[in-house]
């Protein structure tokens, strides 16, 4: 049974390499005030018990696995996800239209319990000349958009999409699709390896429903403080 108790649009980027880094960080955060993302190398470490875990300390869990495969494949593997008792889990919208269908279907039977479906459209890494390489005419832009507006067609509850790409989506794409974005920073903080960054503040206003954020709060001194001042810039801003 997944625990129900965060409000906030906070989704802190657990990018560790074991379950004890994970959880010296996760000690000193607070479940009232985020939710986790836990990605493929912590996963493929640490396997479900960790995401177990924290759910026992009653975290709401973001599994960013990104599924692509068949249509069978990706179905069994949301349920999988479900059984977890995860509150997001994702998928990639190129995987067609066939896939995205068959992970929505395959939630149904969750009911109220079913976790959030989103897609991944087009990954940031890959510029126009990697696009054209594996046979996608267009910008990213352009794919970004053809495939959130499939990615919403097929049912899905939205897409992780960079914080500039958050307004024109939000317009496209109304009110009710939930845009997850990364590339956040707050005011004053490194960008890291980040190449274009928002504030919080500036993402949410652009349509950001949700914010992912690692490094600012990971590697902060005191990360409550700094989940804390988030929450407070975002709190009223609408999505
Ligand atoms: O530490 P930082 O805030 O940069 O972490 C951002 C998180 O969002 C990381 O887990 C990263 O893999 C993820 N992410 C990203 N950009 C994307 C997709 C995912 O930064 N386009």
């Amino acid at each position: 049974m997944p625990p129900t108790v965060s409000q906030s649009r906070i989704i802190v980027a657990l990018d560790y390499p074991n379950a004890e880094s994970a959880l010296d960080i996760v000690d000193r955060l607070n479940p009232t005030l985020c939710r986790l993302k836990v990605g493929k190398e912590l996963f493929t470490r640490t396997g479900p018990e960790l995401v177990r875990e924290l759910n026992r300390r009653d975290f709401q869990v973001f599994l960013d696995l990104k599924f692509h495969d068949i249509p069978n494949t990706v179905a069994q593997a949301c349920r999988a996800a479900a059984d977890l008792g995860v509150w997001m889990v994702n998928v990639h919208a190129q995987g067609g239209r066939k896939m995205l269908q068959a992970a929505r279907d395959a939630l149904v039977e969750y009911g109220d319990q079913r976790p959030l479906l989103i897609a991944v459209t087009i990954l940031t890494s890959l510029g126009t000349e990697d696009l054209i390489e594996v046979g996608l005419q267009g910008t990213p832009a352009d794919n970004v958009l053809r495939l959130a507006k499939l990615t919403k067609d097929c049912g899905l509850d939205g897409v992780v999409c960079s914080p500039q790409e958050a307004g024109s989506l939000r317009s496209q794409l109304g009110s009710g699709f939930q845009l997850i974005t990364p590339g956040v920073r707050p005011a004053g903080a490194a960008a890291d390896d980040q190449r274009r960054v928002m504030t919080p503040g500036q993402a949410v206003s652009a349509g950001a429903s949700y914010l992912v954020v690692g490094r600012p709060i990971t590697q902060a001194a005191d990360p409550i403080a700094v989940l804390t001042a988030i929450n407070d810039e975002i709190s009223g801003l609408t999505r």
